[in-house]
């Protein structure tokens, strides 16, 4: 049997991708992290690959500002194309978004055969209620989009949490897989609060991939 296929898509500084590494090298779960492909050259967490010899790719978006709706969506569609190219060569059975700040189109998500999963800072509800009701039955706005530890603070909400889910169409709102709850302390600042949600981000991912390995060896 082949290996189970991890591509770990980041944008960003990779603590997750660091913790799903650690995980696979401790053994916790029988996966290999075959790829990880960030769309910025500065991502902390293609050196983060490269430390531990995993292959890794930097597919940019070319800027398209101030050219025509229709020049940007053919510019946006080759890149999906060529960001689909370099992931399914690796053959993936889940594609993780770690902190990958692009929203995949239709496009992408039907062209490969893997399962999609996304780490989003902030509980989400399992349908699509603007609210979500937390272990103690306090009732707070759903957050979505690419702000949403600042809005937690902006919000004055008693608690927060993350949320991993499967990817689909609609943004920041397929099957949930796993969440924990954070609380916000008043002296919370955007980096504290999001420091603490990712210690559970870090913990949660792990568990996921553990899972949807065991599940893929049944
Ligand atoms: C995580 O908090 C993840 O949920 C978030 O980016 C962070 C990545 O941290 N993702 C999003 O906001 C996606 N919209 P990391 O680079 O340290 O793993």
């Amino acid at each position: 049997m082949s290996v189970y296929s991890i591509v770990v898509f980041i944008s960003g500084s990779g603590s997750n991708l660091q913790a799903l590494i650690e995980a696979q090298q401790s053994g916790v779960f029988q996966a290999e992290i075959s790829l990880v492909v960030s769309d910025r050259a500065d991502a902390y967490g293609l050196q983060r690959a490269l430390n531990s010899h995993i292959p890794s790719a930097y597919v940019p978006l070319p800027r398209s500002v101030d050219r025509l709706p229709a020049v940007r969506a053919s510019i946006r569609a080759d890149w999906e194309q060529r960001l689909l190219t370099v992931t399914n060569a690796f053959a993936p059975d889940v594609i993780v978004l770690s902190g990958f700040m692009r929203v995949l189109s239709s496009t992408f998500l039907s062209g490969c055969t893997a399962d999609i999963i996304n780490q989003h800072p902030a509980l989400l509800p399992d349908d699509s209620s603007d609210t979500f009701t937390t272990s103690t039955g306090a009732v707070i706005p759903t957050l979505r989009g690419a702000h949403v530890v600042q809005d937690a603070l902006a919000q004055q909400l008693p608690i927060t949490g993350c949320t991993v889910h499967r990817v689909t169409p609609i943004v920041d709102a397929g099957p949930v897989l796993a969440r924990a709850e954070v609380p916000i302390v008043p002296e919370d600042t955007e980096t504290t609060l999001h420091e603490r949600i990712k210690i559970e981000e870090r913990r949660l991912i792990v568990e996921v991939i553990k899972q949807l390995t065991q599940n893929s060896h049944i």
